[in-house]
C-alpha cells in the first residue's frame, strides 16, 4: 500500500518507516523538521534498501498538503506528527493547539477532499491523565493533566465525532506508553534536543559522560521502591504496533483505541539497575524531589491489542537498555 507518514522523521516515525519498507510498502513522509533530522530517512534508506519519498511539509501549509495528495496515491495515513514536549506545552499552549489539533483537522479536511479515510494515530498514554491505578484499559478514566495531554485527547474526540458523521472513516487510536530503545542496528535511535525530559535519553547521557549523575524524581511513591513506575516499551515493538493496526483497520467500524504496552511496570531504580547490568556502565544518581506532575504508576492492560490486532511486545527491558546504549555510544551527537 502507499502510506503517508506524518512526522516520519522523528524518533517513532522512522522506526516505523523502516519496518513499512520491509514489510513492501510504499512511503511518503511529511516532515516539517522542526524536532526531526532528514538524516534519520537517510539511514532508513541505507537499512531497507529501499527509498522514501520525503516532502518538507508543515501541517498549517493546507496547499502543500493538498498538492502533496494530488501527486501521490495514498492509501492510509499514520499521523505522528505533532509536538511532544510536556513542559514546553504548559509555557506555550497556543503554540501547542495550533501545531497538534489545528494540524490535525487540516490533515482530515485535505484527506476528506481526496476520499483518504483510513488514519492511524499516534496518541498517548498521556490521555489517561493522573491514573489512580494500573494496569490501565481503553476503558479507564481518560484526563488531561497538561496542554499536551489535552491535545491528545482533543484530537481522539475529533477522530471518534469524525468517524460518526461518516462511517466511511476508519481510525486506529495508538496510546504508547514510554517508548525507549533504538533499532538494533544502531543507526537510528532518540534523539532529544538540549536536556532531555525522558528517563532512558537521559540515563545514555549520563553512561556517556555527557552528563554528570541522574536525578530521580521521587523515592516517596507508594510503589516496591518508592520511585515513579511505567510501562517501557522497546521503540520496534512499537513501530510493529502502527502495522497491525493498520492491517487491521479495514475491520474497524469508527475509531478504536488500543494500549500499546509491555503490561509490566518498572520503576526508575528497575531500569538503572538493569541498565548497569547489561552495559557495565555505573549511573551515578540522586534521589530528588518528584517532578510536579508525575503520577506514581502507569502501565499498561494490553491485552486488547493482543486479542483484536494480534500484537504483543517481544523485547525485554534488558534489550531496550543493550539498543538505547548502542545509539547512543555510535551517535554521542544524535544526527548531528
Ligand atoms: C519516566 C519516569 C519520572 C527523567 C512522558 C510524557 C508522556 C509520554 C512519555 C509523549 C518518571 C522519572 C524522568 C529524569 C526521573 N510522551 N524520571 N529523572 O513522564 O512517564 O511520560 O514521556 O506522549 O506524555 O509525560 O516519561 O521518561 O519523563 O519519566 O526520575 O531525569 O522517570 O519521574 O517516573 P513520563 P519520563
Amino acid at each position: 500500500m502507499n502510506i503517508l507518514v506524518t512526522g516520519g522523521a522523528g524518533f517513532i516515525g522512522s522506526h516505523t518507516i523502516l519496518e513499512l519498507l520491509n514489510e513492501g510498502h510504499n512511503v511518503v513522509v511529511l516532515d516539517n523538521l522542526y524536532n526531526s533530522k532528514l538524516t534519520a530517512l537517510e539511514r532508513v534508506e541505507e537499512l531497507t534498501g529501499r527509498s522514501v519519498t520525503f516532502r518538507e511539509l508543515d501541517l498549517l501549509d493546507v496547499h502543500g498538503m493538498d498538492k502533496l495528495f494530488s501527486e501521490h496515491s495514498i492509501d492510509s495515513v499514520i499521523h505522528f506528527a505533532g509536538l511532544k514536549a510536556v513542559g514546553e506545552s504548559v509555557e506555550k499552549p497556543l503554540f501547542y493547539y495550533e501545531n497538534n489539533v489545528t494540524g490535525t483537522i487540516n490533515l482530515c479536511n485535505v484527506m476528506n477532499d481526496h476520499n483518504v479515510k483510513r488514519m492511524v494515530f499516534s496518541s498517548s498514554a498521556t490521555v489517561y491523565g493522573n491514573p489512580a491505578e494500573s494496569p490501565l484499559t481503553e476503558d479507564s478514566e481518560l484526563s488531561a493533566t497538561n496542554p499536551y495531554g489535552q491535545t491528545k485527547l482533543t484530537i481522539e474526540h475529533i477522530f471518534r465525532d469524525l468517524c460518526r458523521s461518516d462511517s466511511d472513516w476508519k481510525v486506529s487510536l495508538l496510546r504508547y506508553f514510554n517508548p525507549v530503545g533504538a533499532h538494533e542496528s544502531g543507526r537510528i535511535g532518540e534523539d532529544p534536543t538540549g536536556i532531555p525530559n525522558n528517563l532512558m535519553p537521559y540515563v545514555t547521557q549520563v553512561a556517556v559522560g555527557k552528563r554528570a549523575r541522574l536525578s530521580v524524581f521521587g523515592s516517596d511513591y507508594p510503589t516496591h521502591d518508592g520511585t515513579g513506575v511505567r510501562d517501557y516499551i522497546h521503540v520496534t515493538d512499537l513501530a510493529k504496533g502502527h502495522l497491525k493496526a493498520l492491517e487491521h483497520l479495514e475491520q474497524e467500524s469508527g475509531a478504536e483505541a488500543y494500549n500499546l504496552g509491555t503490561g509490566n511496570g518498572s520503576s526508575v531504580l528497575d531500569v538503572i539497575k538493569t541498565f548497569e547490568k547489561v552495559t557495565g556502565k555505573k549511573i551515578p544518581y540522586e534521589l530528588t524531589d518528584r517532578r510536579p506532575g508525575d503520577a506514581a504508576i502507569c502501565f499498561a492492560d494490553a491485552s486488547k491489542a493482543k486479542k483484536r490486532l494480534g500484537w504483543e511486545t517481544e523485547k525485554t527491558l534488558e534489550d531496550m537498555c543493550r539498543d538505547a546504549w548502542k545509539w547512543q555510544t555510535k551517535n554521542p551527537d544524535g544526527y548531528n
